[in-house]
């Protein structure tokens, strides 16, 4: 029997509506079959109430990022954080924005997805969706960690393939037997150098698609690009808090 499906894959949307709507169109002229959210739908960018009902309409399953459980519940950062950095701050405030703007059905959709999941794919292949890692969804499975490093995070997994999120970068490694792979972010694509953190957005929004078949199985790390200038107007718009800091980071957004 010769069957196809494809999977799309899409993380770290942020609250920004424009990024994720070029993927979903993308996604459908891709021919994508079922698609996957790996968590971060509702903070830091000016649409949280959109995002969320956009992806609750648009995907098959999502499973929480940190920032989820955060929008769902913004006292647990006011605990975390004893002696906050100016960064730390700002997200605090983009944070408790955000979640003064969702409803209550859209706060506790948040606050119930699970921290991971396994689908089975149309051939048969299994493949364990997390966050951040296996174990938390703060934690990193860095696209320059060692091999042996990201053996000891994902060695417990047993499915095929693996999937996360959190660093804004997308990526694709064999790990052991198995394919990690991370579709990078929806609304905060990084586009900065190694190890400078997300201090630069890319005018593009990024998502992947796994394709499996009878014939075997590829990944696909797909890049769209869209209207930048449409966020940052949206986030002067909205009166969300340190506005102009959040549209510095979108290359030739600022207008
Ligand atoms: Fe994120």
């Amino acid at each position: 029997m010769k069957f196809t499906e494809r999977m799309g894959l899409i993380a770290d949307i942020h609250a920004n509506l424009p990024a994720l709507r070029a993927v979903l169109r993308d996604a459908e002229e891709m021919g994508v079959d079922r698609m996957i959210c790996l968590g971060d739908i509702a903070t830091l960018g000016p649409h949280p109430r959109e995002a969320t009902d956009m992806v609750r309409q648009s995907v098959d399953f999502a499973i929480s990022g940190n920032h989820d459980q955060l929008a769902a519940n913004p006292a647990r950062l006011h605990t975390i954080q004893a002696t906050p950095t100016q960064k730390a701050r700002r997200t605090k405030d983009l944070i408790d924005w955000s979640a003064a703007r969702i409803s209550g059905g859209q706060r506790r959709y948040l606050g119930s997805l699970p921290r991971t999941d396994v689908v089975t794919l149309a051939d048969g292949t299994s493949l364990f969706c997390c966050h951040g890692t296996p174990l938390s969804d703060a934690d990193s499975l860095a696209p320059d960690a060692d091999e042996s490093d990201l053996w000891a995070l994902l060695h417990e997994v047993s499915a095929d393939l693996i999937a996360a999120a959190h660093t804004h970068v997308p990526m694709l490694r064999r790990v052991g037997d198995r394919l990690l792979i991370n579709p990078g972010s929806v609304g905060l694509a990084e586009s900065t150098a190694p190890g400078h953190g997300c201090e630069r957005c890319a005018p593009w929004a990024e998502y992947a698609i796994i394709t499996s078949s009878g014939g075997g199985t590829s990944l696909t790390l797909r890049r769209i690009p869209y209207d930048t200038r449409e966020v940052a107007e949206a986030a002067r718009e909205a009166g969300m808090p340190h506005a102009e800091w959040f549209i510095s980071h979108f290359s030739g957004a600022g207008g």
